[in-house]
C-alpha cells in the first residue's frame, strides 16, 4: 500500500518572516532559542528576524552552528536550550543549522546521548520539541524533510537522522533572507535542489504528486539560478529559487539516490554538500542515460536541453557557466583511497531508492570519475 507522506505548514512570501511571532503562540513556546551561524548574524540576517518580532517575544540565540553539521554543535547548541529554559527552536540558516535543529528538536526530550539516536532512529518518539525552521539558502530543502545528516566529527562520513518525528513543524520561507547569500553559494545550493528533483524523480518511490514537482523544481532552477547567481538582489530569482528548493525538498520525499551517495562518500572533508552534488551528477545521469529512458526524457524536456545534449552534459554546462567546479580533486579533496570511497558510496542508505543501482565496479568507476 502506498502511503503518501504530508508536508509541514509552510508560509512562503517576501515578509513571510512576519509570520513568526504567531506561529510561536500557537504551538505556546514562550522562550525559543533561535539557532544560527556567525556568518547570518554578521550579514544582518538575524536581525531581519529579531525586527519581525519586534520585542514581543522573549527568545535566546544560539549562533554557533558550524558551516557543516557536528553533533558537538547540536550539543553545545542544547547547553544552550536548557542554560536559557527554552521550550522550543527556530533555525534560521542553510542546510547545516536545518539539520541541526533537528536533532537538537530530539535531545532536548529525549534522555540519551545524540550519538544514540543517529545510531537507531527507531529510538526517536513524538516527544521532540516545537521546531520551525528559517532557511536562509535556496537549495538543502532541509526546511521541510523528515532527515539530516550529522557528522560525529567534522570530517567523518556523516550519520542520518531519519525519523518522520524530526519533520519540522513550520517552515517560514522568505526569500528576503536568501538576499546575501553570496553567489557561489547561490550557485552551489541551487544545483543542490536540482540534484534532489533529478534523484527524487527517478527513484523508485511511488508518489506522482511528488513527480510533478519535482519536473517544476527543475524547471525552476533552470530558469533562474544564472539569474539569482550574477545579481543577489533580483528579488524574482530569489523568491523562484527559494521556491526551486522547497520543490526540491518535496521531491526528496521520494527518496534520493547514488549522487547523494557520492557527495556523502567525499563529505569526509569541509567540503560543500551543494558542489560536491552537482560535480556529482553527471556521471551518475551518464550511468543513467541507456537505463531509465521514460524518466530521463522528461527530465531531458524540464531542463529545455537540445536534442544533442544529454542530460549530464547539460549539468556540466551549467557547472561551468556558473563558475562550480568540474571535479572533486578540483575542489581540493585530499583523499584518494578508491576502494575505501567506493564502498562508503556502495553502502550508503541513500542508494535504497535508486531506480538501478551500479555494479561494484561500475560504481568504482563512478567514483573515479567524479573524484577527477
Ligand atoms: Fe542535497
Amino acid at each position: 500500500m502506498n502511503i503518501l507522506p504530508s508536508f509541514p505548514k509552510i508560509i512562503f512570501d517576501f515578509g513571510a518572516v512576519a509570520a513568526l511571532a504567531g506561529e510561536l503562540e500557537e504551538r505556546g513556546i514562550t522562550r525559543p532559542l533561535i539557532i544560527t551561524d556567525k556568518g547570518l548574524v554578521e550579514h544582518g540576517v538575524l536581525d531581519i528576524v529579531r525586527n519581525a518580532l519586534d520585542g514581543k517575544n522573549e527568545f535566546a540565540v544560539f549562533d554557533q552552528i558550524p558551516e557543516n553539521p557536528t553533533i558537538a554543535g547540536v550539543e553545545r547548541a542544547h547547553e544552550a536550550y536548557n542554560a536559557n529554559e527554552c521550550d522550543g527552536i527556530v533555525a534560521l540558516g542553510g542546510g547545516s543549522v536545518l539539520d541541526s535543529g533537528k536533532a537538537l528538536r530530539v535531545i532536548a526530550t529525549h534522555p540519551g546521548r545524540l550519538r544514540e539516536y543517529l545510531e537507531d532512529p527507531r529510538k526517536i518518539t513524538a516527544n521532540v520539541a516545537p521546531y520551525i525552521t528559517l532557511p536562509t539558502t535556496a537549495g538543502t530543502g532541509a526546511e521541510i524533510t523528515f532527515g539530516g545528516g550529522i557528522h560525529p566529527e567534522a570530517n567523518a562520513h556523516s550519520l542520518g537522522i531519519r525519523s518522520p518525528h524530526v519533520k519540522p513543524d513550520v517552515a517560514i520561507c522568505d526569500p528576503q533572507l536568501t538576499l546575501t547569500l553570496p553567489p557561489m553559494l547561490t550557485a552551489a545550493t541551487g544545483m543542490d535542489a536540482l540534484g534532489h528533483a533529478i534523484e527524487g524523480y527517478v527513484s523508485n518511490v511511488f508518489n506522482p504528486p511528488c513527480e510533478a514537482i519535482a519536473l517544476d523544481a527543475i524547471g525552476r532552477v533552470v530558469t533562474f539560478i544564472e539569474r539569482a547567481t550574477k545579481d543577489g538582489s533580483d528579488r524574482e530569482a530569489r523568491s523562484e529559487m527559494l521556491m526551486a528548493a522547497l520543490e526540491g525538498g518535496m521531491a526528496i520525499y521520494m527518496g534520493l539516490g547514488p549522487i547523494h551517495a557520492l557527495a556523502n562518500a567525499f563529505g569526509d572533508s569541509p567540503l560543500h554538500h551543494g558542489t560536491l552534488v552537482t560535480v556529482s551528477a553527471p556521471a551518475v545521469m551518464r550511468f543513467y542515460e541507456t537505463r531509465i529512458d521514460d524518466k530521463l526524457a522528461d527530465i531531458h524536456v524540464a531542463m529545455g536541453l537540445g536534442a544533442g545534449t544529454d542530460i549530464a552534459t547539460g549539468i556540466e554546462e551549467m557547472n561551468a557557466s556558473l563558475g562550480l567546479p568540474g571535479s572533486v580533486r578540483e575542489m581540493g579533496y585530499a583523499g584518494s583511497d578508491l576502494d575505501a570511497l567506493t564502498l562508503v558510496t556502495i553502502d550508503s542508505h541513500f542508494n535504497a531508492s535508486a531506480p538501478v543501482l551500479p555494479s561494484d565496479s561500475e560504481f568504482r568507476q563512478i567514483v573515479e570519475d567524479v573524484l577527477g
